[in-house]
């Protein structure tokens, strides 16, 4: 008997049943031996159309059960019609596009997908149809080579957008410390200053070891709101260090410090993980910093890859952070009487924050959130809330198969908008300045994937309008209000500044 379960689990290539009849059974093995093709056999006659609707991505999905009649690219076919139209013969909204799917038009020829296709899979075909609609159609509007100076018609003001700064490297963030002078991050690592629209010949030197690597790297500069008496600069940056077991993980830091020479002198940690919440993965590192004016610094961790980490208090990934402008933890923060709970968090349940921004108007605080496939968010950031992420999303994983089909959930917040599809949302600002009137107060939005620049108007917390004020320029990572009033836009290899056409 021995012998025989030694010489079955040999035979049994993760065919556990198998493994099971064999020890079963009293037969000598090699008699099995002759059976064995038999039972491969057998396995493979498994009806396949049980598994289709269930295995594989929302695209292989399509390609299986859609393609025939609705061609490729949604571009229709003699059986179906195209998908690619301005206007939808049954709704066009989110629910429409579902109920279609789930209901089918029998008598025109549309199965009935509803029986067949879980409710969450559907979901996930409506992000793709949306997905594929924005590819297409992108690709056939796109031009080659974007022009260094445009002027576009908008909805409230007409304006002018031409290159400020050319020849940098995918800069990450830009802020004013006087009129004349600019600060830029490249994610590179590099930290540049900008005077008179010139950039610096160099660098600012003096910078810690930043980690470079796909999305880690040099992210936000911000002054302290006091910049001109106190001199301080506020850095994100991922930093690599090394476990005790040897392997290299990183996690964002934020420090300050002030410029000498030339030189990022006085440097100070304003928050840093503790060595065993470092991980080895190069994304969602986050990371925007933003002051609420009452001596407070706010900040954004992404939750580096680890879904789960965004609900546990413990740690410090997928959380808004606040603290106190030199680093220390405020008493009225959130969390600061649970002694497990990280004491700097101040909302949690996100998942790569890239935008961080108050209302000049309300003193609100709002966020922009890279979600997964589909599920792209602005959220109203408040004190001790829960904003979901992975319990609820309004997308799906990037290799197209679904997560979670809940989007809602009691106890958990509601973004106020989100993109479907993705648009990478990535930096937010208030527009502050007294060119463009009625641009005022108002929230603008840049987008990396989609390569749009957004305008959006929030009333009560709520938005009301969005408009996509250009696109097409290339990946957009951050904008802000100069001094002068303009707004300023970075793009791949250049700050573009917007100014009124007339
Ligand atoms: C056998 C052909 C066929 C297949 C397969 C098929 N469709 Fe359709 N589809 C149609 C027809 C026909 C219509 C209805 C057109 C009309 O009302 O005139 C339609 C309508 C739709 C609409 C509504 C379009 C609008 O303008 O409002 C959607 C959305 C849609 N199909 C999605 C899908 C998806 C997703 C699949 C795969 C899961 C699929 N269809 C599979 C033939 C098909």
């Amino acid at each position: 008997m021995r012998l025989h379960s030694e010489r079955t689990s040999s035979l049994s290539y993760g065919s556990s049943s198998a493994a099971l009849l064999l020890v079963r059974s009293g037969l000598r093995w090699r008699r099995w031996l002759g059976l064995f093709p038999v039972l491969i056999l057998a396995l493979l006659e498994r009806p396949a159309a049980a598994q289709d609707f269930r295995a594989g991505t929302v695209a292989e999905r399509y390609a299986l059960l859609c393609a025939n009649c609705h061609g490729r690219n949604l571009e229709g076919s003699g059986t179906g019609p195209s998908l690619l139209k301005d206007t939808w013969l049954h709704g066009g909204d989110d629910e429409g596009i579902a109920r279609s799917i789930r209901t089918g038009f029998p008598e025109k020829g549309m199965p009935v997908w509803g029986t067949a296709i879980p409710e969450k899979e559907i979901r996930a075909m409506v992000i793709y149809l949306r997905e594929t609609r924005a590819k297409v159609l992108r690709d056939q509007t796109k031009v080659s080579t974007p022009p260094a100076v445009l002027t576009a018609k908008s909805q409230l003001h007409d304006f002018k957008l031409e290159t400020w700064v050319d020849g940098v490297v995918e800069p990450w963030s830009l802020a004013f410390l006087s009129p004349t002078q600019a600060i830029m991050t490249e994610k590179r690592g590099f930290l540049y200053l900008i005077e008179n629209g010139k950039l610096a010949p160099r660098p600012i030197s003096g910078l810690p070891m930043i980690y470079v690597n796909g999305q880690a790297g040099l992210m936000d500069v911000v002054p302290h709101p006091d910049y001109a008496t106190n001199g301080w600069i506020y850095l994100s940056y991922s930093e690599q260090l090394t476990k005790v077991d040897g392997t290299p993980a990183a996690f964002t830091r934020i420090i300050r410090g002030k410029l000498k020479d030339h030189v990022l002198v006085e440097q100070q940690t304003i928050f840093q993980a503790k060595l065993g919440q470092y991980i080895k993965a190069d994304w969602h590192f986050g990371s925007r910093i933003a002051f609420d004016g009452q001596g407070h610094v706010f900040f954004s961790i992404g939750e580096r890859g680890q879904n789960q980490h965004a609900q546990d208090l413990t740690l410090p990934g997928g959380k808004i952070h606040r603290l106190h402008d030199d680093g220390r933890i405020p008493t009225d923060n959130p969390f600061v009487s649970d002694p497990t709970a990280v004491p700097s968090i101040w909302s949690y349940g996100h998942r790569n924050p890239q935008g961080l921004a108050f209302s000049p108007s309300t003193g609100e605080l709002f966020s922009s959130e890279h979600g997964p496939r589909g599920g792209d968010e602005l959220n109203l950031v408040r004190r001790g809330l829960n904003y979901g992420w992975p319990v609820i999303t309004y997308g799906m994983n990037y290799d197209g198969t679904t997560m979670t089909e809940l989007t809602a959930k009691e106890g958990l917040e509601q973004p106020i908008a989100y993109w479907v599809p993705s648009l990478a949302t990535c930096g937010i600002n208030f527009y502050t300045g007294d060119l463009f009137p009625k641009w005022k107060n108002q929230l603008f939005l840049a987008s990396l994937a989609a390569e749009q620049f957004l305008r959006i108007e929030i009333d009560g917390g709520k938005v009301v309008s969005q408009e996509v004020l250009f696109k097409d320029l290339g990946r957009i990572r951050h904008v802000i209000t100069g001094p002068d009033g303009a707004l300023y836009v970075l793009l791949p290899k250049r700050i573009v500044r917007l100014t009124p056409a007339s």
